[in-house]
């Protein structure tokens, strides 16, 4: 169970978009993918390219650098050149708000 919801302050992103969005004071890459909003790391986790900049496809993000691909579920790279994974977060609309986990 989530703790902790934080507001944003975005755009409803459509079918294969993206956009970063400030959560606490860190970039969080906000999109929609098969109809179903995703938040996760702005920050790729091999060398901090920008993932909202990205391709959104097949369950996964492809990091617009050197197209490492992060599983959207659980964050784990698919195939590198990263090796670490990126945070995958809990995300939710409810009215017109948008709410990310912290
Ligand atoms: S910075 Fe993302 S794959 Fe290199």
């Amino acid at each position: 169970m989530i703790e902790s919801w934080a507001v944003v302050e975005a755009a409803d992103p459509a079918e294969g978009s993206m956009a970063a969005v400030i959560v606490d004071g860190t970039f969080v890459a906000l999109g929609r993918l098969d109809g179903r909003l995703v938040a996760f790391d702005e920050t790729c986790s091999h060398r901090a390219c920008p993932l909202s900049e990205g391709v959104l496809a097949d369950g996964s993000i492809t990091c617009p650098c050197h197209k490492s691909r992060f599983d959207l579920q659980t964050g784990a790279p698919l195939n590198g050149p990263a090796v670490e994974p990126i945070r995958i977060r809990q995300v939710r609309q409810d009215g017109g708000n948008i709410f990310i986990e912290r």
